[in-house]
Order: structure tokens, then sequence, then C-alpha cells
């Protein structure tokens, strides 16, 4: 989605906000542009549609685009084509005041048609531009730009966080949030605004989080925050507690690569100080539960979208078969909408990597507007998301850049796991099985790094299907999901189309897509349904589609009927996602790889989906 970059300071404001909107190619875009004030007080704009590198060509020499204050933004096209004239900065009708914007603006047609009628002209099919006319339209009648944003913004519906410039205050900026994330950082003499922390921490660590309906007037020396009604609001400093390293791609060659080799260590981080041997059972703090209220927990819902949704069905296997607790795993754009019935004694987790998401954030609202409570398991410390939920455990799985998340998926189903014993523990779950759980689970980070160092086998392997237009991903049980998710990773960034399913469910019709064309990754491990599973092979074989497996390590038979196989090693079932599903990272990854597509950034996609 959109990203916002905004400084103010004693420093050339341009190369800052430009290695800022770099910082932020991660999240997706198709356009990018700056505003800045130069000496002169005049307002310059450039932008230009498509990469950050094609806006930076495209800049005049260095003297003409520097100044102490300037807004720069990545835009992933909603309202109008991914064009220069719809990139951000939007201007009002003199020029005078440049804006940039995260979000929708709902209601921007009803705001457009009065503004135009009383002679503003549009140049651009943007939600965002009627913004920059109707604080155009307020600072013309008020001739406080303060008092203009306060203004506009009341009459705006949607999301939006904003960044705006004016040439008649040549050192403030002013922005504000409702719905879509914003920070302040805080540096020495010089202040930045941003959607997203990774643009500004290589400059300071010390950042206010806005609240939505807060604004921020900044210039060099200092801020004030107020609401969209006028009231002053004493915010909050928070230190950030991770550092540059963990947005760089260091040796690997795609940020997705890094992540994927770091899951010893986030699935480590995910449930370090949260197990309790001696009582054979775990402890998430976060959630700020009693054991009485634990207790009493009758029924969960499980909210996300995309790989976070995936999560969520592991967990309701593993929630439902050690604590017997039912769980219903919801889409948040549908839960949203469909007025839910949350009964009494239900309780509402949301998962999601960046806390930001839209639809999940709505559901998470509409959750609580009904009374229950509701815990959020999120990566991003300090996300509307973590912020919004009753309570809540963070995953601990560090920065995820790649697009396709990849390490963030397994803390979920760390945390979710260490959730499913917790509530066990306290129902009928018997300490011998928990007592082994906290066992198997500490020996997981030393087993997926055993695959991972498979790597290069599984690139060959992903050579063999590289190729191919369609793919067919199959599991059962607990790995159903993870036929789920290695579909979806192969989808979004090698462009195959691909499908899971559970593996039974292709006798009843998928099957009729199976040829010598077709290849078909199955998880097939040992456990209770192997044998049934082994069966669902043959079938696939029969009709000589191209199996890959992922096995159990030491099962030789199922070579005979597998083109390959990728072992994994032995573990307890509920954990057996943890492991099925690192094979399924790295072949999505190496067919994308080979066939020279951009891993990180895939077409169309945008890493964290703040509108609906
Ligand atoms: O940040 P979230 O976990 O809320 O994001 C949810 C989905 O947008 C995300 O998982 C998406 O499906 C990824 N591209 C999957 O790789």
């Amino acid at each position: 989605m959109c990203g916002i970059v905004g400084y103010v300071g004693n420093r050339n404001a341009t190369p800052i906000i430009i290695e800022g909107i770099k910082r932020l190619e991660y999240r997706g875009y198709d356009s990018a542009g700056i505003a800045i004030i130069n000496k002169e007080h005049e307002l310059k704009i450039f932008k230009e549609a498509g990469k950050i590198i094609d806006l930076e060509r495209s800049l005049p020499a260095p003297n003409e685009t520097s100044g102490n204050i300037g807004i720069a933004h990545t835009r992933w096209a909603t309202h109008g084509e991914p064009t220069t004239t719809n990139a951000h900065p939007h201007t009002n009708c003199c020029n005078t005041i440049a804006l940039i914007h995260n979000g929708i603006i709902e209601n921007y047609k009803i705001l457009r048609k009065k503004l135009e009628a009383e002679d503003h002209i549009f140049v651009s099919e943007t939600d965002t531009e009627v913004l920059t006319h109707l604080i155009g339209h307020f600072y013309r009648e008020e001739n406080n730009l303060l008092l203009a944003v306060q203004e506009a913004l009341k009459l705006v519906e949607g999301a939006y966080g904003i960044a705006i410039i004016c040439s008649d205050f040549p050192d403030q900026i002013i922005a504000a949030r409702k719905g879509s994330p914003l920070i302040l950082g805080i540096g020495k003499n010089e202040f930045f605004v941003a959607s997203d922390v990774s643009a500004i921490i290589i400059h300071t660590k010390r950042v206010i989080y806005l609240q939505d309906n807060e604004i921020v007037t900044v210039n060099k020396n200092n801020f004030e925050i107020t609401t969209i009604n006028n009231k002053i609001v004493t915010a909050k400093v928070s230190e950030i507690d991770w550092d540059v390293s963990s947005i760089e791609k260091g040796e690997y060659k795609h940020f997705m690569l890094k992540e994927i080799f770091e899951q010893p260590k986030s699935v480590g981080n995910a449930f370090r100080g949260r197990l309790i041997p001696e009582l054979s059972t775990t402890r998430l703090g976060g959630l700020g539960l009693t054991e009485e209220e634990l207790r009493q927990v009758e029924r969960l819902h499980i909210i996300a979208c995309g790989t976070s949704w995936h999560a969520a069905l592991i967990g309701k296997n593993i929630i439902e078969g050690l604590a017997r607790i039912p769980v219903e795993v919801e889409y948040a754009s549908e839960y949203r909408y469909r007025n839910p019935i949350i009964p009494d004694n239900t309780v509402v987790f949301v998962i999601s990597q960046s806390g930001e998401t839209a639809d999940t954030l709505a559901a998470l609202r509409e959750a609580k507007s009904k009374g229950a409570r509701v815990f959020g398991i999120t990566n991003v410390v300090g996300s509307t998301i973590a912020r919004e939920s009753d309570g809540g455990v963070y995953i601990h799985a560090g920065t995820e850049i790649g697009v396709a998340s990849t390490k963030a998926l397994t803390s979920q189903v760390t945390v979710l796991s260490l959730l499913a014993v917790l509530l066990g523990r306290m129902r009928n779950l018997s300490s011998t099985y928990g007592t082994t759980f906290i066992e198997e689970l500490i020996k997981i980070p030393e087993k997926i790094q055993r695959i991972l160092d498979n790597n290069e086998e599984i690139k060959k392997i992903a050579g063999t299907i590289k190729d191919s237009t369609n793919a067919l991903y199959l599991g059962r049980g607990v790995n159903y999901p993870i036929a789920l998710e290695g579909a979806l990773k192969l989808k979004e960034i090698s462009y195959i189309h691909a499908e899971g399913y559970p593996a039974a469910e292709m006798k009843h019709g998928p099957i009729a897509l199976i040829d010598k064309n077709m290849p078909v990754i199955v998880i097939a491990l040992k456990d209770v349904i192997y044998d049934k599973i082994v069966s669902n092979l043959e079938e696939v074989k029969a009709r000589k589609g191209r199996i890959i497996t992922i096995a159990t390590e030491g099962d030789e038979t199922i070579k005979d009927i597998s083109e390959n196989v990728i072992y994994i090693p032995q573990t307890i079932n509920v954990l057996q996602p943890l492991l099925s599903v690192i094979p399924l990272q790295l072949l999505a990854y190496h067919v994308a790889d080979l066939r020279n597509l951009d891993v990180d950034q895939p077409r169309n996609l945008a890493k964290s989906v703040t509108v609906e």
C-alpha cells in the first residue's frame, strides 16, 4: 500500500525522503513522488509513474531539488491508473499546498462535485486530490492551515494517513491519521513523519504513534499534537527496539529468502519465556486474562486474512484437538459485514503480521462493538491492531519485508500452539502430553535448520516445475492449511496458478485436472492418516501426475510413487506444520527466482493491505 515519508530539519530533505520511500518499496507501489519547499520558499513537485529509480532519474540538478522540508510518497493505485498525473503529491488550485495520502476517501465523489461547483479544477482521477482542494477551500476561508485541515477532515469518510506542506509555512509539516498508520520520528533539531518505522529508523528510534483523529504540526524545533477538534494531546514517546540490520538483506539475494532462513531463530523467539516445563504448560502474559477467565472460555473466533488466515486454520485444528474448545475461523473481510453471532464466553482472536490490515482491523472493531473481548496476535509492536486489542501476544518474528509472508506464519502457529496447550492444560489435557509438547517444541528450531540445509536439493526440484502453468497442493488434517499456504506462496510470487486441497477432496473434482504436466505437491507425513494419503497419491500416479512429496525422514517406500521426495524430520502431529511449510516456502521462492521474477515485490501485491 502507499508509503509516506516527511522530513523537516537542517539537512537537505530530498535524499532523506527518497531514501525513506526506498525503505518502503517492500509495501508494494506503482508510482512515486516528492514535494519540497526550496530556499526561495517555492513549492516544487516531482513525480513519476513506475519505480522510485525512475523518479530519481527524472529529478533535475540537486540545487533545484534542495530544501530543508519535504514529503515523499509511494502510491499503490486504487482510484485511477498508476500514471504520473495520479501519483502523489497532489496540490490545491493555486499550487501552494501539497498533500500525500495513504488510505481511501470513500465520499470523494460527493466532495469533488461540490468543490467543482465552486470552481476547483481537478487534474487527477484520485480520491486524494479531493482532500487537497478541500483543505485549500477552508484555508482560503479561515487563513489558518491547521484549522483548515481540521475542518476538511471532519467532512471526510474513509481512512487516511496524510502529510501536508504549504509554501506559506515553509518550515512546517502537518500530518494526520485515521485508520492508516502514521508515526512522528523525533531527531535532534529535526523531525520525520512516516507510515512505517522502517522508513526512518536509520535516523531515529524515538517515535510517537499517532492515534486516529490526531493531527501533528511539526517544525524543526518542536511539534504539537491536537485532535481533529483542536484539543491538545500529550503523546507517549516510544523507543524502537530493533535496528537497521533487520531491514537489510545482508548476504541473501532476497528478503524472502532471508526471512525463510531466519525461522529457526524466529520460532524460538515466539516460544522463549512462554514455557513452564515444571507444570507442563505455557504462559501468555500479554493476554492479561486470569486463570479463572481462561477457564470460562467456551468458544473462540479467530479472524485473519491471507497467510494469517492459514495460521488460524492450523490453530483451530490444534486448539480443538488439545483444548476441546470449538473454534470458528473466518476471513476478516467476511466477518466484518455478516453480523456475526458472538455468544457469551466467546473470545475473539485477530491474527495479523502487520497489525494494520484494514479488514482485520474492521473485524476487530466489529467484534468489540458487540461486546466481545478481542485479542491480537501481531508482529509489529505498536501497530493499530496491537493497540486496539484488549490484550494480545506478540510473535516476535522480527521485521518481515518480503511481501510473501513466511516467518510470520511459523511464529503465529507457534503462538497458537502455546495457546492450545495453555487452554488444554486447564481442561483435560494430560501433563504427559504437555511435557511431550514442550520437549518437541524446543527441538523445532534445530529441525527447521535441517530442512533449510537441504535448500540446494529443493532448488533443483523447483527447476523441474518452474515452467508449469498450474500446480496442485494436497495435505490432510493439520497439514491441509499448509497445502493452502504452499499454493498461495507459489501463486503470489511465481504467478503460476496453484490450488490447495484436502487430499481426499481431490477425487471430488480436481482430479480431472491431473495429467503428465500437472505437478502435485503432497504433504504425506508418517502419522495416523499416512496410509489414506498414500492412497490419494496412488490416484494421482495412476493419472500420470508429477508427484513431489513432503515426507518424514526414513520413509523409503514413498519414493516408489513420487517423482521427487523432500524429507523433513519427525515431530508430534500438532507441530508438523512448523516443518512441512518450510520446503513449500523454499520451493515457491526458487520457482519464482528461476523465473527471474521480482520475488520481494510481486506484481499487484502490497505487504500491508490498509484498504478494504
Ligand atoms: O499483515 P497481515 O498478516 O494482516 O496480512 C494478511 C495478508 O495480507 C498476508 O498474509 C498476505 O496474504 C501475504 N501476501 C501472504 O504471503
